[in-house]
């Protein structure tokens, strides 16, 4: 199963969620591949890999195979990104199948895996249209405040789009509540909002506000292998349960 952990607003924690439900589908025995997909290399930056390896681009440009610039780490298969990303979108813009080229590159990896899991940039960009034609599902990750919910409204148009150009199949597994402090009010009414106005299912799990999601990346780790004691760890290994039981 392919799933694009897509929001077209910045921050709201793609990049966090895709690393460490990685890892947690990993901790259950499942065979995972990310890719990070933004040119901002934040996911790779945040595995400690560095940014001179070989990456997504070089696969785009046809100078690797995808095989080829896959990094190991906790028990995940890595495909990173750097900057160079950015030009790889300008220059696919003139391609004639150009929603369809990471659809092509993947192809001979969808067998491989349980879950491929893709961190897309905020941007409404030609990659992230790529990894919505590509996925089967979309996690979209909302922190609970008033912005977040105009995110959700882009986000779910750029789906149906995508849903009703060039891949029927796609649909949302749901939102994913980010840095969710129960006790606050405006949380509880941001989800009651968000359950009441939109045709997008609300995951059961969500993720509490955790300090360690911010100090983990400065270390090259995952929540699991920084803080395998925390909440944020706590929490990625419900969700991860959840995601299989779903599948299922
Ligand atoms: N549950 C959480 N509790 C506290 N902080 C969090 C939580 N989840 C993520 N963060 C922090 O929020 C910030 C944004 O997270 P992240 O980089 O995952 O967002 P993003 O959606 O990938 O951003 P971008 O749109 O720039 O790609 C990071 O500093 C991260 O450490
Ligand atoms: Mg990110």
């Amino acid at each position: 199963m392919v799933i694009a952990i897509a929001n077209h607003k910045g921050g709201s924690g793609k990049t966090t969620t895709t690393i460490n439900l990685g890892v947690a589908l990993s901790n259950l025995g499942k065979k995972v591949l990310i890719i990070d997909l933004d040119p901002q290399g934040n996911l790779s930056y945040s595995l400690g890999i560095a940014d001179d390896v070989p990456t997504i681009a070089d696969v785009f440009t046809g100078d690797k195979q995808l095989e080829d610039v896959i990094i190991k780490r906790e028990g995940l298969d890595i495909v990173p990104s750097n900057m160079f990303l950015a030009d790889i979108e300008l220059s696919i813009q003139g391609v004639k199948d150009r929603l369809f080229v990471l659809k092509y590159l993947l192809d001979k990896e969808l067998l491989k895996y349980d879950y491929i899991l893709i961190d897309c940039s905020p941007s409404k960009s030609l990659l992230t249209i790529n990894a919505l034609v590509l996925a089967d599902k979309v996690i979209t990750t909302i922190l609970l405040d008033v912005l977040s919910v105009q995110g959700l409204n882009q986000i779910n148009r750029t789906v149906f789009d995508v849903k009703r150009g060039y891949n029927k199949a796609l649909t949302f597994l749901g939102v994913l509540p980010i840095n969710v402090d129960l006790r606050s009010n405006i949380s509880k009414e941001i989800l009651t909002f968000v359950d009441e106005n939109f045709d997008i299912p609300i995951l059961k799990s969500y993720i509490r506000s955790c300090v360690k999601f911010a100090e983990a990346p400065s270390f090259g780790e995952s929540i699991f292998s920084y803080a395998p004691s925390s909440t944020g760890a706590e929490d990625y290994q419900v969700l991860a349960k959840e995601i299989i039981i779903l599948n299922n």
